[in-house]
């Protein structure tokens, strides 16, 4: 079997509504041409993110019923911090709200003014956090991320140790708080960091004094790919990949909203108890108690319970299908799209699908603004809006300009991916009457979020 059938049954259904066209041309317009500023109500089959919307299995419902909602000491707190030592092997665990609030905590600890950290490409949150705290992001990803079709590449994600060692060199080691590797990295594509690069980065890091943070957001998909496609895995558990690649990180942020199969919940883990006790000291500022971390107590043991089933090899199987799957019918199609197929969503590459369009205007953000217009599928920009301005006030203008179809787990059908398939196709066949944008409201950070926009 080519694609993995669904690990699951269905045992309770959400209805879904779709717009008609005049008024999915109206809700988009009071958006401002910003798919985030939809109302979910108007939206038929929402890939906006994978974040925070998986289904939970049965298990985790109950789980739910056991929330011990104790301001202090919470027992689904101890299962939650025993989930993430067993799994990751990590010593100390600090819950937070999601992943953000771990990156500040982190940040505020580590970063200071005039330092910089190395990550492989950047993340919008991840990023905004070090530069409030005064650090600069350096991105030392292999050239190829950057290139949307270079699907010979299995390991897009990997850091390049030249770039790394160079910029060691350059600022001093003592200026470089941690490096951040992404396992996998979300904006390149999902795209996998390999086991052997992982070790790499460890060796060269330790030679020098470096903390190696992992944001392990989708760390269970990045674990499937090393199973699939790096020499000497094949034979292993998901779960004894998972040990070995946490063996080569010193800590960790996580968003629980992605693989901990969760609607809400993050957390920051590590082994040096002298950053456990200054990151104790900040979450009660920011999140609450060092035993809930802004999460319910019933938030945590759907979190706990959740990270223990994307183990299994099934599941991740699955979820990885159902993206190979629907990025193959673009493939089938003509329709450019990131390559090789990452890990949480397909990425249409807007570049080489609007030529006419310069990255100026915006081409993703029109994208994923024609793809609603054409099927009420929500979809997300990933591009020079998502990148931002630098400290100077200059967009970035990224070489990766792309629109997100992320794939929530366990939650559509391969029908529901036929139509999106169908909808995609549709858009491409009339590509060139498409227009661009320019903003009418630009917010000054994390701009994509609430920016509104008119066409030219
Ligand atoms: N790191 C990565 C790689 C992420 O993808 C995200 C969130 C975060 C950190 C921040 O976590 O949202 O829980 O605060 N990504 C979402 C997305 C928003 O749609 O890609 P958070």
């Amino acid at each position: 079997m080519k694609y993995m059938p669904e690990p699951y049954k269905v045992k309770m259904v959400e209805p879904l509504r779709i717009l008609p066209k005049e008024e999915r041309i109206e809700a988009i317009k009071r958006a401002g041409y910003n798919t985030f500023l939809l109302n979910s109500r108007d939206v038929y089959i929402d890939l906006l993110t994978d974040s925070g919307t998986n289904a939970m299995s049965d298990r985790q419902w109950a789980g739910l019923m056991m929330g011990d909602e104790a301001y202090a000491g919470s027992e689904n707190f101890y299962h939650l911090q025993k989930t993430v030592q067993d799994i990751m092997g990590f010593k100390y665990v600090v819950p937070t709200h999601q992943g953000r609030g771990a990156e500040n905590l982190l940040s505020q600890i580590l970063v200071k003014p005039n330092t910089y950290i190395p990550g492989n490409m950047y993340f919008t949150t991840t990023r905004a956090h070090q530069e409030m705290n005064g650090g600069t992001f350096v991105d030392v990803i292999i050239d190829e991320a950057h290139i949307s079709d270079k699907e010979d590449v299995l390991f897009k994600g990997n850091i390049d140790i030249k770039k790394y060692e160079d910029l060691i060199n350059k600022v001093g080691a003592e200026n470089i708080p941690y490096i951040c590797v992404g396992v996998t990295v979300n904006l390149a594509g999902g795209q996998p960091v390999s086991m052997q690069n992982l070790r790499e980065v460890h060796a060269l890091s330790k030679k020098h004094g470096i903390r190696v943070m992992f944001d392990c957001t989708r760390y269970v998909e990045n674990a499937y790919f090393i199973k699939v496609r790096e020499k000497g895995y094949a034979d292993k558990s998901i779960a004894e990949i998972v040990k070995e690649m946490f063996s080569y990180a010193d800590g960790a942020t996580m968003s629980g909203k992605k693989d901990g199969i969760v609607n809400m919940g993050g957390f920051l883990a590590m082994n040096e108890e002298d950053l456990y006790f200054k990151a104790t000291s900040l979450v009660v500022v920011y999140e609450g108690m060092p035993s809930y971390g802004g999460m319910s107590g019933r938030d945590m043991e759907a979190f706990a319970i959740g990270l223990k089933e994307a183990l299994d090899f099934n599941y991740i199987k699955h979820r990885v299908s159902q993206v190979e799957y629907l990025g193959n019918k673009l493939i089938e199609a003509g329709v450019p799209i990131v390559r090789p197929i990452g890990g949480h969503a397909v990425f249409l590459d807007a570049r080489a699908f609007l030529p006419h369009i310069p990255q100026s205007e915006y081409p993703a953000q029109v994208l994923a603004a024609e793809i609603f217009i054409e099927s009420g599928v929500r979809t997300m920009e990933r591009g020079n809006i998502s990148a931002g301005r630098n400290k100077e006030g200059k967009e970035y203008f990224p070489k990766l300009e792309l629109v997100r179809l992320t794939i929530p787990r366990r939650v559509y059908s391969y029908a529901h991916l036929d139509y999106v398939a169908e909808a995609i196709i549709a858009t491409y066949k009339r590509r060139d009457e498409i227009k661009g944008l320019k903003f009418t409201y630009e917010p000054p950070v994390l701009r994509f979020f609430t920016g509104r926009f008119e066409h030219i």
